[in-house]
C-alpha cells in the first residue's frame, strides 16, 4: 500500500492505495473553505498553520495501515510553498519512521490521474486542466511524456471566478457560488470581449475579462449581479472553447479530458462536449468528489512511480517545496 499526502494549496487530505489493484483504502480531506471565505480567497500562513493542525490528525487514523505501506507519497510542487513544506515534512516524517521510500507527486500530474482512481489509464490523452492555480492544455502519452500545449498568461480560469466572486461579495470559493448565481442570470445581457479573440497564438488570458467584470460590477446593483455572473461565465467558456476549437483544427482530439477544481462547471462540461461531438471524441471527467484538490489523484500516481521505482530523496523533495507556482 502506499500512504499519499496533499495541501497545496487549502486542502488537507490522506489516502491509501492498494498497489496491486489501485483500490482506494482510505480516503479523508479536511477543507478549509469556510476558515479562507472571510478573506476571499486562501491566505497562506493560515492554511499552513491549519494543515499542521489536520494532517497529523488524519495520519492517525491511518496507523492501521502502517505495516502495509511500501512508500509514501507526497505534493512536492506546484503550490504554496509555505502549505506544501506541512505535507512534505509530515511525509519525510512517516519515510524515517517506517524506513519506507519517498515520492514527490507534481500536483499538476495528480489532476490528470484523478481520472484514473480506482481505474486503468487511458493514454493517449488531450488534457484541458482548470483549477484555481492553472489553466493549461496538455498532450498526455503516459506518466512521463506531457507536453503543454497553451497554458494561461495571467489569472487562471478558477481564480478568475474566485476574484469575481470576491467582488460581489460571495466569499471563496468563488467558482460554486458563481455557477449557482449564474444559473438564473441572462448569459447575453453584459457583451463582455472574449480574450485574446484576434491572435493566433494558443494561450489563456483572464485578467482583461476579470477588470471588465470589475467595472461593470462596479456599475450595477446587486439585482444585476446574476446576469454579470451569467455573462462572465459564458465569455470565460467561449475563451477556452475558442482556443481548443483553434487547436483541434490541426489536431483532432481521441480521448479528451477536463480536470482540476473548476472541471467542475457545468456550463464548462456542456460547452465542450457540444465541441467534442463534431469530432465523435471520448470525453473523460473525474468523480466530482475528485475534481479538487485530494490525495487519492497522488496516491494514483504515486502508484505508478512505485512501480518504475521513482523516488525522491529527502533533499531534492524540500528544494521542490520551497518554491511557489
Ligand atoms: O483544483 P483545485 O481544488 O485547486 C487548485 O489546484 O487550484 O481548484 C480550485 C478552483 C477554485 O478556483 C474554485 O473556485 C474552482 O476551482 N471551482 C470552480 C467550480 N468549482 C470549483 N470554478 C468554476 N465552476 C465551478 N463549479
Ligand atoms: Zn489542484
Amino acid at each position: 500500500m502506499i500512504l499519499s499526502i496533499e495541501s497545496s494549496c487549502d486542502d488537507s487530505a490522506i489516502s491509501i492505495t492498494e498497489i496491486a489493484t489501485n483500490k482506494l483504502l482510505f480516503h479523508k480531506k479536511i477543507s478549509q473553505e469556510l476558515d479562507h471565505s472571510v478573506y476571499g480567497g486562501v491566505v497562506p500562513e493560515l492554511a499552513a498553520r491549519l494543515h499542521a493542525e489536520a494532517l497529523p490528525k488524519i495520519l492517525q487514523e491511518c496507523e492501521p495501515y502502517f505495516k502495509d505501506l511500501k512508500a509514501v507519497g507526497v505534493t512536492a510542487s506546484p503550490g504554496l510553498a509555505v502549505t506544501l513544506i506541512e505535507g512534505v515534512t509530515l511525509a519525510k516524517a512517516v519515510s524515517v519512521a517506517l524506513d519506507i521510500p519517498l515520492i514527490g507527486v507534481n500536483h499538476l500530474i495528480g489532476h490528470i490521474y484523478s481520472l484514473f482512481i480506482e481505474k486503468e489509464t487511458v493514454f493517449p490523452l488531450t488534457v484541458l486542466l482548470v483549477s484555481g492555480g492553472h489553466t493549461q492544455v496538455m498532450e498526455v502519452k503516459s506518466l512521463t511524456e506531457i507536453t503543454t500545449i497553451a497554458k494561461s498568461m495571467d489569472d487562471s480560469f478558477g481564480e478568475s471566478f474566485d476574484k469575481v466572486a470576491k467582488m460581489m461579495g460571495l466569499g471563496y470559493p468563488g467558482g460554486p457560488a458563481i455557477q449557482e448565481l449564474a444559473k438564473e442570470g441572462d448569459r447575453k445581457r453584459y457583451n463582455f470581449t472574449v480574450p485574446l479573440l484576434r491572435t493566433p497564438k494558443l494561450a489563456f488570458s483572464y485578467s482583461g475579462l476579470k477588470n471588465a467584470v470589475r467595472l461593470a460590477v462596479e456599475k450595477s446593483e446587486p439585482k444585476d449581479y446574476k446576469d454579470i455572473a451569467a455573462s462572465f461565465e459564458h465569455i470565460a467558456t467561449k475563451h477556452l472553447v475558442h482556443k481548443l476549437k483553434k487547436y483541434f483544427q490541426n489536431h483532432p482530439p481521441k480521448n479528451f479530458a477536463i480536470v482540476g477544481g473548476a472541471s467542475a462547471n457545468l456550463y464548462l462540461r456542456s460547452q465542450i462536449k457540444d465541441i467534442l461531438k463534431s469530432y465523435n471524441a471520448k470525453l473523460l471527467l473525474s468523480d466530482l468528489q475528485y475534481c479538487s484538490d485530494n490525495a487519492a489523484m497522488i496516491g494514483r500516481v504515486a502508484v505508478e512511480m512505485y512501480k518504475k521505482k521513482m523516488f525522491t530523496s529527502l533533499e531534492e523533495l524540500e528544494v521542490a517545496a520551497r518554491v511557489d507556482f
